[in-house]
């Protein structure tokens, strides 16, 4: 029995230390912060994002597993986790630019992107052009002395066009630019941007890494060491770092992210091969399928075509709305990228800020239905798909 109180028993609790084994599983380090024997150890922490561990905003074990899992698969030098995509977005454009600069970007973007560089646009005098994802020739002439970065998206929502990554890169590159590409949609399984010449890989790992709709949280990955300070420094200095709950509940994700992207992919491709050649469909937007104006670049890029797609039917906006109260399997709701079918209606909610004539120019119609595709049988899904469509 110690001789201490209990009052401070309590306080102190035993940490028997891991003799002769360690955990299968990686732990949660559900701890803010961390106790040092030497002085110089804990100040030799606080200044790198690869240090020993001092804080649990700066950095944490779980964390660290996660940071390095997914630097490994998207091949960089590092990665800093973050407490959901928005957080990892903003760190890399908040910490690279600065007053007036400014960025070239694809449109339409993931929504909340695009609102973020609103809000640089607006409240930093940062400048922004938007060229089409495909166009390296577009991308140079929009070059100006103070452009400092490209933002790109692998594939964007909701009618999965494909960006040209290597044009696009090899152009930003020439120019001495940043190039940044949000990977969420194709995950490291079917591409893997900084092969392509990108210098920033950033993720919601809301998506496929998690893989399970129960966690939020994002990812930087760098092909540089100088980027992957800068953005470590700013993420850290903005709050935006991940929590190691979080962190574990993704990692635990990855572990199955090469088996679930290959149902997903097959489910879509049944789904989206089917659903063209339904009487009620009048459009599918999938870059599997030839008549996709990204086809021949996601034939080039990519293994297979992710797991997202949309469609219009022929009787218009109305009857996608009459689709989307009729599935019963698939389900209503935002997101994607986890074990369940998602459906939404993108003209109401993810491209809502979008004019009828901006959504027209993207390939999005009033009636378009976007189906984020989950790793249930297909043909439980497709008897749903069928009787929500008669
Ligand atoms: C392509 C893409 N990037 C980034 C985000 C933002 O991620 P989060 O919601 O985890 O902040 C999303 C969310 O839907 C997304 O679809």
């Amino acid at each position: 029995m110690s001789e201490l109180r209990p009052e401070t028993r309590t306080v102190h609790l035993p940490q028997p230390p891991l003799n002769g084994s360690r955990p299968i599983a990686v732990p949660i380090y559900q701890t803010s912060g961390f106790v040092f024997e030497d002085p110089a150890v804990f100040a030799d922490g606080m200044g790198r994002p690869d240090g020993p561990f001092v804080y649990g905003r700066l950095s944490n074990p779980t964390v660290r597993s996660l940071e390095e899992a997914v630097a490994d698969l998207e091949g960089g030098v590092g990665a800093v986790a973050t407490a959901s995509g928005m957080g990892a977005i903003n760190s890399v454009l908040f910490g690279l630019l600065k007053p007036g600069d400014h960025l070239i970007a694809q449109k339409p973007l993931y929504g909340g992107t695009a609102t973020a560089i609103n809000d640089l646009v607006r409240r930093f005098q940062i400048g922004v052009s938007y060229v089409p994802e495909d166009d390296p020739a577009a991308l140079r002439a929009a070059v100006r002395p103070e452009t400092k970065l490209v933002y790109l998206e692998t594939i964007a929502n909701p009618v999965a066009q494909v960006a040209d990554l290597p044009g696009m890169c090899a152009a930003a590159r020439e120019a001495g630019l940043v190039s940044v590409v949000d990977n969420t949609f194709a995950s490291p399984i079917l591409c893997r941007p900084l092969e392509h010449g990108a210098d920033i890989v950033v993720h919601s790992t809301t998506k496929y890494l998690s893989g399970h709709t129960d966690v939020l949280g994002g990812i930087a990955v760098f092909a540089s060491e100088e980027l992957y300070r800068t953005v470590w420094h700013f993420a850290v200095e903005l709050g935006a770092t991940a929590d190691p709950f979080a962190a574990w509940l993704t990692l635990r994700g990855i572990q199955t992210l090469p088996l679930r992207m290959e149902r997903h992919c097959f489910n879509t491709r049944e789904l989206a091969l089917r659903l063209d050649n339904h009487p009620a469909v009048s459009a599918v937007h999938w870059p599997g399928l030839p008549s996709h104006r990204s086809h021949p670049l996601a034939r080039r890029l990519l293994p297979d075509f992710g797991g997202v797609f949309s469609f219009d039917l022929v009787g218009g906006r109305a009857a996608g709305e009459k689709f989307m109260s009729s599935v019963r399997l698939a389900l209503l709701a935002p997101s994607l990228g986890g074990v369940e079918t998602l459906i939404l209606h993108p003209a109401t909610t993810s491209h809502r800020s979008l004019t009828v004539e901006e959504l027209a120019r993207h390939g999005i119609g009033e009636g378009t239905v976007r189906v984020a595709v989950g790793i249930e049988h297909i043909e439980d899904l497709w008897a749903d798909f069928q009787q929500a469509l008669s």
